[in-house]
Order: C-alpha cells, then sequence, then structure tokens
C-alpha cells in the first residue's frame, strides 16, 4: 500500500489549484449572486485538459487516471463548486459513457469535442416522477424504424441550457422494465427539443439547470448507444463513476472551508487570543481535519479501484456518502468558526455551505447510496 501521490499526480494538483485560485476565485463571488454559467472559464479548462481528463488523447482527452480527475475536482472545488459540477458532468457522465459504450463513429463525432471542451455535454436521467427511482422512465422513445421518437420530460439538467450535446435515457419497451430503457445522444436544435426556464438554486448558482421538454424529436437509429435496451445498465455504470467526481467535489468543498477556517482562526482573536487557542474552535478544526481525511481515504479508494479496473459501485457510493455527509457538517462549523462574518459573502464559506447541500442529492441521494453500498454488503 502506498499513500503517496506520484510526482505526476502532485504537478496536476498544483496547476488545478494555481486555475482555482487566479481564475475561478476573482468573480466567484458574483458568479453565485447572478446566477452567471462561466463560459469563458469552461473553454479555459478544456485547453487546460479539464474537460476530458481521462479521456484517451486520441479522442482529444488527456489520457490521465481516476485519480487525477479526483485530485483535480477537489482542488477546482475548494473554490467554486459550480465550476467542478460543469466539470464532473461531462467528464464521468457524458466523455466515459461516450468512451466506455458508443460506438467508433460517436465517438469521432461527439467525444473528440465534449473532451477537449469545444463542447459542453448533459445528462438526462432525472424526471419529475423519475429522481432516485430511476427505473420508472415516463420519457418515451417508439422505435419507429429508422428513427427513434422521444416524448417527455427531464429535471434538474446539469448544463441544461448550455450544454451541446445531450446523453437522453428513455423508456422504448415499458413491458420490458428496466431491460426495455436505451440511452441517446441529442444534440441542441434538434426539432421538438426545448429548453425550459433556468431553476433558481440554494446553491451552486453558477451552474445552469434546467428542464427539458421533448415533443416528437426524430433521433436518428444511429444515436442509440449500445444494444437495444442497454440503456438503464448504461446509466447506472455511468453514474457509479459520476459518483467519484461528485464524492471529490464534495471533498474539495469540505477542505476548501476548513482552509479557510483554518486560516480565520489563527488570525481572529478573542479574550485575548487567536480564536484556534480556545479549545471550543481547536476541537471543531482537529475533527474537521480527520474526517476530511477519512473523506480524501475514500475518494482515493474509489478512484483507485476505477483505475485498477476492480468493481467500484460500491466503493464510490461509500465515497460520496461520507464526503458529502462531511461536507455539509463541515461547512456548517466552518461558518460557526467564522462568527457573524461566515454570514458574509465575502467570507465564502456560506456559499462553501450552501453548495455542500446537493453533495447528498445529486447522481443518487445519500438514500440511494445507502441501497447501492448495502446490496453490495448482502450480495459479497
Ligand atoms: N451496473 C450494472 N448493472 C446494474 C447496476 C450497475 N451498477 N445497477 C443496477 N443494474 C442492473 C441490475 O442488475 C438489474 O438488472 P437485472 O434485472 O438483469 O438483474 C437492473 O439494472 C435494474 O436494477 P435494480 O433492480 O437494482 O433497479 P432498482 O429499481 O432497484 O434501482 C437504484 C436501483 C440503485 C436505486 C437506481 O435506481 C439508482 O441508482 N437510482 C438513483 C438514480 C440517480 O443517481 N440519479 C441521479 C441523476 S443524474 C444527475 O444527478 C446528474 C447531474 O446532472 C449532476
Amino acid at each position: 500500500m502506498n499513500f503517496s501521490l506520484t510526482e505526476e499526480h502532485l504537478m496536476i494538483r498544483d496547476a488545478a489549484r494555481d486555475f482555482a485560485q487566479t481564475e475561478l476565485l476573482p468573480g466567484v463571488i458574483e458568479r453565485d449572486n447572478t446566477q452567471t454559467f462561466p463560459d469563458s472559464l469552461v473553454r479555459k479548462m478544456g485547453e487546460l485538459g479539464f474537460l476530458g481528463v481521462m479521456v484517451d488523447p486520441k479522442y482529444g482527452g488527456s489520457g490521465m487516471d481516476a485519480i487525477s480527475y479526483a485530485i483535480i475536482m477537489e482542488e477546482l472545488s475548494k473554490i467554486d463548486a459550480s465550476a467542478s459540477v460543469i466539470v464532473s458532468v461531462n467528464n464521468s457522465l457524458v466523455c466515459y459513457g461516450l468512451e466506455a459504450y458508443a460506438n467508433e463513429e460517436q465517438k469521432q463525432k461527439y467525444l473528440t469535442k465534449l473532451a477537449s471542451g469545444q463542447s459542453v455535454g448533459a445528462f438526462c436521467l432525472s424526471e419529475p416522477e423519475a429522481g432516485s427511482d430511476a427505473t420508472s422512465q415516463r420519457t418515451t422513445a417508439i422505435d419507429k424504424g429508422d428513427h427513434y421518437l422521444i416524448n417527455g420530460t427531464k429535471n434538474w439538467i446539469t448544463s441544461g441550457g448550455r450544454a451541446d450535446v445531450y446523453i437522453v435515457i428513455a423508456q422504448t419497451d415499458k413491458h420490458k422494465g428496466s431491460h426495455g430503457i436505451n440511452a441517446f445522444i441529442l444534440e441542441k436544435g434538434m426539432p421538438g427539443f426545448d429548453i425550459g426556464p433556468k431553476e433558481d438554486k440554494l446553491g451552486i448558482r453558477g451552474s445552469d439547470t434546467h428542464t427539458l421538454q421533448f415533443n416528437d424529436v426524430k433521433v436518428p437509429k444511429e444515436n442509440r448507444i449500445g444494444d437495444d435496451g442497454s440503456g438503464f445498465r448504461f446509466a447506472m455504470k455511468t453514474l457509479s463513476g459520476g459518483r467519484i467526481g461528485i464524492a471529490a467535489q464534495a471533498l474539495g468543498i469540505a477542505a476548501g472551508a476548513y482552509e479557510l477556517a483554518l486560516k480565520y482562526s489563527k488570525e481572529r482573536k478573542a479574550f485575548g487570543t487567536e480564536i484556534c487557542n480556545h479549545q471550543a474552535i481547536a476541537f471543531k478544526l482537529a475533527d474537521m481535519h480527520t474526517e476530511i481525511e477519512a473523506a480524501r481515504m475514500l475518494v482515493m479508494r474509489a478512484a483507485w479501484d476505477k483505475d485498477q479496473g476492480n468493481n467500484y459501485d460500491m466503493s464510490s457510493a461509500m465515497a460520496k456518502l461520507y464526503a458529502s455527509k462531511v461536507a455539509m457538517e463541515h461547512t456548517v462549523e466552518a461558518v460557526q468558526i467564522h462568527g457573524g462574518n461566515g454570514f458574509v459573502k465575502e467570507y465564502h464559506v456560506e456559499r462553501l455551505m450552501r453548495d455542500a447541500k446537493i453533495t447528498q442529492i445529486y447522481e443518487g441521494t445519500s438514500e440511494i447510496q445507502k441501497i447501492v453500498i448495502s446490496r453490495g454488503i448482502i450480495k459479497e
């Protein structure tokens, strides 16, 4: 067992940290206030290779491992979780899904642009009546010979208005249940594909979340990913990798808040000394440091499993479950350590606290992670 990062991992960490400090930090409060999507920053992240971290360079990616991806996600999320969710969805739900399951023509047509940041991807599984219960898809994709006709509604879609390429999960044969579901590649602008209003959210307000409507959208047959009926399995496998990204995002949010709280506690004085010298604060810092490190171990373990070719359904669920809990609890503590200043936007911790909540909800709620983990334990 080796707990050290390689020289290459350290360089990647420094590059992501530097980008987050110099590029993401300056406008992060403004983007949160105004719900502004970071267009030019997404382009820059594409140039740095952050949008196709694990994709083979022959498809425009950076050819790095999942550990590098987790490191990048942690560093970006310390500063701007809105930017990092765009990175996570593009990498692990869209690019990974295409690289692992799409055919060569689909990869050439879509993956290369997505991995290099020339286009942005969205993953459309959730529906008004099918969030956690993902097998209950109401969106239909009826086989019409040379094309499918797609009808239905998708909810809470990250990058919903800004994406160029959408992976849409839909039910083709209701009688076959989860084995009658397919995954399709849709493009913005297809007739009948409408983008609903942007959601006004508690956190990750710089990301672009929309409802999508499909009214008789004709999707060519060659846009189906994989064999007929393989869409639910595709969604589940893809989400397992997505959960590594979101776990690393939660870790970054927690670590970012902790770093700010530690710094503040060494500067702020009360009762004649820096507040870190009071046990009430010092013990909070000790708990934060310990539990964030434990979350990091789980995130790295899940990423390592992926890199080794091991099954990572359970380890990614465990990492997401724990890291998101740590993010929620310790961002609240970071606000508490900041006192009144913690409630003020310029100190950043209130935003991190708001951003933390979604990590317990999207890409499978904490309750869903417990279903995955408990089923895994019982099966073993
Ligand atoms: N790998 C391969 N196959 C899998 C699988 C996996 N990880 N998980 C399930 N399957 C297979 C099962 O083996 C089963 O196949 P068989 O019938 O052949 O046995 C089939 O898929 C159906 O599986 P289940 O019976 O386990 O289905 P279920 O109805 O009990 O649901 C669930 C399982 C784990 C709860 C699943 O519904 C789930 O993960 N729900 C949460 C969905 C989710 O994470 N949504 C997030 C939306 S995406 C998002 O948030 C993106 C964003 O923009 C940020």
